[in-house]
């Protein structure tokens, strides 16, 4: 008798015979379509098989044909482990703990502004390997519509890419030539939504039923079930999560923009064809996938339809199918969302790599109160992960920044929380009096009145105003505000990453509004163009760029250098002075102590009484005792060992 799908949800043996089961019944059509991968894919499918049919069940097993759709998405297992390239292979078979060493360095970039195509890139390999990148985030490079691409978030094909790019098979040989360089390519998964005009989408906008099934078309009741739990992403853009088509007269799901269409995940026919679409990109050369909009990828009525349990169970079941066909591959989390969330996505198990936008958002804020309480209260509690993954530490990426700390945590410290991200807004878009930075608004909420904040990291830091007042006192406070937050990313525990064109402190751009694609976009203000006469300037130490360059390579020479950067666990300390940030990493009895003024007066505080440290950054020697740090100074203290 055939087991329910309770009984082999609750009995692990019971699951274990029905794999074996299906492997048996499924083997003499499998083992053709893997060809000579075939006896390696039988044995991650014996390992890795009981996992993905747990997901499978508890995502699907109320469909009818749940069993039909497995198959279906076994023989794409299949089938995507033949055509995986031979070099990839190979890093199928080695441990995948890169992200935990010290020399590691990621950045991002969009292929067409950072080096002009395919090609350009491949010319700029030099120039990532002498700034010490070793992971690179090519940013959307798949066929999308213009205007309508959302900076390439809005994907009609991905197997296609730009063509002003060049070709998938040029993505292809570039990703390979990276690897070959030691540098990790990484491509984003949308699969959130695609765009309107995406095959798909075009199919259901003509009424095709099993395409229709791949979207949300709602009749206005249905919609209305939804609607008033949802928050607006892009409120400026259109109100609402939800966009009429106008030959159905029916209401799509569009949590992005309009033409951004979601995907229905809760139809296993969507599951199977994304993650083909998945294996698709992994088998070009992708070692990292970035979950795009993960939060969002699972709808119930009378929730808000972010970050739900079966969210999580839909990524660990694309995780399972990277675990089998492509297991070299890792997933970076892009939930930008409350910080009690963002850490539920990140497990061996689920992505392996996540942005850090608590880190990114209260080091901002840090700069601005110079305190540093909500910053050191917020990742005392939200700062450890599992030990195989990483946190993906920015500054500053293609977006913009979202104030996403915890209020709990804030209301502790006496601080209002949306008074504060009132204030955050202000500061950071120049309009509170003695602010440093020249930020620009993104998406004010017309009934909330909440914003984001967007700029490139040199202009949020000061550089631009004190470029415009010609004051080298606050130019010498912006650098020095640049060089820590670098330190910090450099050394806190998990993978930096870079923006491109930050590294050389590159301000923003406000040629947009003259586009009128982007006019409505402000997050372009920080998506600038990269020359070669700008790359050049890293070198020049008489320029601006050059002496950011220079320290920041100054911070990644210490890194490097210090093995417990790398694997070492991070605690987060209370130091007793509200304008400084401390830590500790701990690596097999080596110790690293980092302090960091956020304030532009002198600080000290007093160090523990084991000894005398060494600052790793200037060299210089610190008793036991009292340490004075200068403004905006940065030590990593490392204890001198007795003669
Ligand atoms: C992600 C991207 C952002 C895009 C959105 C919708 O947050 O980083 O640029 O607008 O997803 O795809
Ligand atoms: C992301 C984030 C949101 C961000 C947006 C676009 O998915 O969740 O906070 O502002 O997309 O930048």
């Amino acid at each position: 008798m055939q087991a329910t799908t309770a009984q082999l949800l609750s009995q692990p043996g019971l699951l274990q015979l029905e794999c074996q089961r299906l492997l048996k019944r499924f083997s003499q059509t499998l083992k053709p379509l893997a060809k000579q991968q075939w006896p390696a894919l039988q044995s991650r499918l014996n390992a890795q098989l009981p996992v993905l049919l747990r997901l499978y069940l508890q995502l699907y097993a109320e469909r009818y044909d749940c069993y039909f759709h497995l198959e279906q998405l076994l023989k794409s297992l299949a089938k995507s482990s033949a055509s995986r390239p031979d070099y990839l292979c190979q890093l199928d078979e080695q441990p995948q703990d890169w992200h935990q060493h010290s020399d590691q360095l990621g950045a991002a970039c969009y292929v067409d502004l950072f080096a002009g195509d395919f090609e350009g890139l491949k010319q700029r390999i030099p120039y990532l390997k002498q700034t010490g990148i070793n992971y690179l985030h090519l940013m959307p490079l798949f066929k999308a519509p213009e205007p309508n691409s959302d900076g390439g978030y809005a994907v009609s094909d991905y197997r296609t890419t730009m063509p002003a790019l060049g070709s998938m098979q040029q993505l292809a040989e570039l990703m390979a030539e990276l690897h070959r360089e030691g540098i990790r390519p990484v491509l984003d998964f949308v699969f959130n939504h695609t765009s309107d005009e995406h095959s798909w989408a075009l199919k259901a906008k003509k009424g095709d039923p099993e395409y229709r099934d791949f979207y949300f078309f709602l009749t206005e009741a249905e919609r209305d079930r939804y609607a008033p739990h949802l928050r607006e992403i892009f409120p400026e853009i259109r109100r609402g999560c939800f966009t009429q088509d106008p030959a159905s007269a029916l209401w799509v799901w569009t949590t992005f923009n309009s033409f951004q269409w979601d995907l229905n995940y809760a139809n296993p026919a969507v599951f199977n064809a994304m993650a083909a679409e998945m294996l698709f990109l992994a088998n070009q050369g992708a070692a990292v996938l970035r979950l795009d909009a993960l939060a969002f990828v699972w709808k119930e009525a009378g929730t808000n339809c972010e970050n739900l349990p079966k969210a999580h169970l839909l990524i660990q079941a694309f995780n399972a199918v990277a675990r089998i066909a492509a297991p070299a591959l890792q997933f970076k989390s892009e939930a930008i969302v409350h910080p009690d969330e963002v850490v539920k996505y990140i497990a061996p198990t689920e992505c392996q790599l996540s942005y850090n936008p608590l880190l990114m958002a209260l080091l901002w804020n840090s700069l601005a109160t110079r305190k540093t309480r909500l910053l050191t209260e917020s990742l005392k509690r939200r700062f450890a992960i599992d030990p195989h993954c990483s946190w993906v530490n920015y500054i500053r990426c293609h977006d913009d920044i979202g104030w996403t700390f915890d209020d709990n945590v804030a209301w502790q410290l006496g601080i209002h929380p949306d008074h504060h991200r009132h204030f955050l807004n202000q500061f950071y878009t120049g309009q509170f009096a003695g602010s440093f930075a020249t930020g620009v608004p993104f998406q004010q909420n017309p009934v909330t009145g909440d914003c984001r904040v967007a700029g490139m990291l040199a202009s949020l830091a000061g550089v631009e105003q004190a470029q415009l007042q010609h004051n080298t006192q606050h130019l010498a406070h912006a650098l020095a505000r640049i060089y820590l937050l670098n330190s910090v990313i450099l050394s806190i525990g998990g993978l930096p990453l870079l923006y491109m064109g930050d590294e050389l402190g590159l301000l923003n751009d406000y040629s947009f509004v003259n586009d009128p694609a982007k006019k409505d976009d402000s997050r372009w203000v920080n998506r600038v163009k990269v020359t070669a006469a700008q790359l050049a300037k890293a070198k020049d130490p008489a320029s601006l760029s050059g002496q950011i360059y220079q320290q920041l390579q100054q911070l990644l020479v210490a890194r490097r250098r210090l093995a417990v950067l790398g694997q070492g666990s991070t605690r987060i300390l209370d130091c007793g002075n509200p304008h400084l940030f401390c830590y500790q990493r701990e690596l097999a009895g080596d110790r690293l102590l980092a302090l960091v003024n956020f304030s532009e007066q002198p600080q000290q505080l007093t160090l523990p009484a084991t000894g005398a440290f060494t600052d790793e950054l200037s060299g210089q020697h610190y008793p036991a005792g009292t340490a004075r740090l200068q403004p905006y100074q940065v030590l990593w203290l490392t204890p001198v060992t007795p003669e």
